[in-house]
This record gives C-alpha cells, structure tokens and sequence, in this order.
C-alpha cells in the first residue's frame, strides 16, 4: 500500500473520522515506508480524567479499527501491532502493516464518514432483528465485551449509577473546568467546529442556554449546587434519556491494561459503525470510568462518593471493567444532528 496515495488518503480520513471524548482527536499518525505508526498526541492526552489514557486510549482503538475496516474495504488485511513498551513509551501506541486480501466490511467502511454522536431525546424503538445484529458485534480473545443493560431493574440501576457519575462531574471543581473546558462556546450556537465540543451539538433546549452558559463559571456553579444543579443536571443530561433509552449497553475492558483499553475502543467502533449502518443513533457516556477509574485527584469530601461510584460499577459489569454506556435508539433520520468537524488530516501527521 505504500506507493497508492489515494488509499492512504481514504485510510486517513477514516482514521480522522473516529470518535473521541469532548472530540478531542488525541491521535498523530505517521507513515513510515508502507507502515502507518499512531501516537498519543501529547498536548490533548493526559490531562484530568485522561491522566492515565483512558479516554485517549479508547479514541485510539477507534481510530485504529477505522483504519482497519477503511483498509479492509479496499482489499487489505491490517496487521496491527500494539507497542509492547506501552508502559514506558506511552506515546507510541502502534504500528500498522497491510497485506492483500479479499474485500471486507465495505458496509461498515460506507458509514465511516456518516457515524456521529446524537444527544436529542427521546428515540423510538428499535427492531428485534437489529438487536440481534448488535449483540452479534464482538471480539474473539475476550479483552472487550460488549453487554445489553435489559429494561426494567437492571437499566433503572444502570441509569442511577451513570446519573451519580454525572454529578459528580458538576460538583467537583476539577471536573467541572475539564467538562466546561471542551465546549466551545466562542462558536455560538449555530456553528460546528473543527477541534472540541460546538454547543449546538449538546442540543441543549433554547431556553436553558443561557443559564447552561452560565454555569461555565465555577462560582455559579458551587452556588447553584447548594439548590442541587448538580443533580438536575445529571438527571437531565443523563438519567432520563439512558432511563428512557430504547436500548442500553454496556462497555467493558478485561482489565484497565493499556491494551485492553485500546481493544475496547476499537469494540466501541466496530459497534457504533454496525449500529449506523442500521440506521440507529448512539449516543456514549464516559463519565462512569472517567469518574471512577480516572487518577485525577478530586476534592478530598467528593473521594468517597468516588469510591462508592468505583464499587457500584463494578457489580454491574458483568466481567472487567465497566467503561463506557452506550443508549441506542431509532432517531429522526429526516433531520440529521449538528456534528462536531475534525482538523484537517495534514495537522495530525507527524514528519516522516
Ligand atoms: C471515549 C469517548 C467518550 C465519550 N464520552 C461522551 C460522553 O460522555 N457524552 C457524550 O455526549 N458524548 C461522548 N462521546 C462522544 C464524543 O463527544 C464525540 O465522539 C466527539 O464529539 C466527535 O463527534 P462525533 O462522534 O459526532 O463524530 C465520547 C466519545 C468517546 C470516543
């Protein structure tokens, strides 16, 4: 592959396409000879609830599985190799080689550039037949699962569980300037942008603009917190459109192992691409393992309610490490949601 520049370029825009938490893109590629090698970008990755690559690294694994179902529709096998000294060279995450192969996964490599994240509510209900093709999306050697949360006590639990995550993302100063950080309000409402979260994406109701504006502003915040916006707004940007959800699952890691994160990102890809292809809206919620697994330190009053957070996560996670929450749902198709853009693929690609 290492003399076709037009399948490089439709290799890395799929790469670009990927999801990443607040859109951060944490991602540079690189080409050497025919490989295409990935790094942590240092100046987006690490920081606050990323302080271990958590988010970063499930960006990541969506990038790389992207790039390997792009290639795969195009006739190639991807050999990826994840850096063994991951732990010691955490910047360099992989290494990928191609071989020629018999074309796969064109549906899912079709939808690429159409996957998105849909924050509107509610959804309609989805057919029994496409359930079954979203269960049937899985990994073999287990690093990564994804489980279906049922309806009923189950997913009532599930939703308190996130909707605690979520408040604790309002109540402690560290997390709130992180969260508040990514939205770029400098674009206004109407506009997408290229890098972080446009506000017309988090489709907030006209009226509670804005107030949400507002609350960018820590002391408005802390203020308002003594009268429970913290709670409010967790229970309305969390627990009624995941309690309501038509379907929710689950994301899990076997372990917080850098590779087996990486491995759930790519799950979460492979995943998010069967459900566009099907016509479904997604919409993923990472504050539970950015609340209870993330090391930043937070406000010594908040740790135990992040202990607590860390133990109720763990008893609904069926096996390892409960990540990410997924709501999927049968959206208005007729009028696509605003999206966050992404930089142009010459600002992520290193010098050769
Ligand atoms: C690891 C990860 C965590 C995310 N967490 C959330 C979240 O908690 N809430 C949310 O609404 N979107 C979340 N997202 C979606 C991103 O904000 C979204 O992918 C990004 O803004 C790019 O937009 P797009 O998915 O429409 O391309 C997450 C995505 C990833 C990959």
């Amino acid at each position: 592959m290492g003399s076709l520049t037009p399948t490089r370029e439709k290799i890395l825009a799929a790469a670009v396409a990927a999801p990443s938490a607040d859109n951060s893109q944490p991602w540079q590629l690189r080409w050497r000879g025919g490989a295409l090698e990935l790094w942590i970008d240092e100046e987006r990755s690490g920081h606050d609830s990323d302080s271990s690559y958590l988010l970063s690294d499930l960006a990541l694994g969506a990038c790389i599985e992207n790039i390997c179902i792009q290639a795969s529709a195009l006739g190639y096998v991807s050999h990826v190799a994840l850096m063994p000294e991951l732990d010691h060279e955490p910047r360099k995450v992989a290494i990928i080689t191609w071989s020629a192969a018999p074309k796969l996964d064109v549906d899912l490599a079709a939808v690429i550039p159409c996957r998105h994240t849909d924050r509107r509510f509610p959804w309609g209900p989805v057919a029994e037949s496409s359930v079954v093709r979203l269960q049937s999306v899985g990994i073999d050697d287990g690093t990564a699962r994804i489980q279906l949360i049922p309806a009923g006590e189950a997913r009532a639990r599930a939703s308190r569980i996130l909707m605690r995550a979520e408040g604790l993302r309002f109540s402690s100063r560290t997390l709130h300037a992180e969260l508040f950080r990514a939205i770029r309000f400098d674009v206004g409402w109407h506009q997408t942008c290229a890098e972080g979260l446009a506000p017309g994406t988090l489709f907030i109701e006209r009226l509670l603009r804005l107030p949400f504006t507002a609350l960018q502003y820590w002391p408005i915040m802390r203020s308002l917190n003594v009268l429970g916006a913290a709670s409010m707004l967790a229970w309305r940007g969390a627990y009624l459109p995941v309690s309501k959800s038509p379907l929710l699952f689950l994301l899990t890691a076997e372990s917080l192992q850098r590779s087996h994160v990486l491995a759930s990102g790519r799950l979460l890809e492979r995943f998010w691409l069967r459900a566009t292809a099907l016509g479904l809206a997604v919409q993923p919620f990472a504050a539970l393992g950015a609340a209870a697994y993330g090391t930043v330190p937070i406000e010594s009053r908040l740790e135990r309610r992040r202990q607590s957070l860390k133990a109720s996560v763990e008893s609904i996670s069926k096996s390892g490490v409960g990540l990410v929450f997924l709501r999927v749902g049968q959206a208005d198709a007729s009028r696509p949601p605003m999206r966050n853009a992404r930089r142009e693929v010459v600002d992520l690609l290193m010098e050769a």
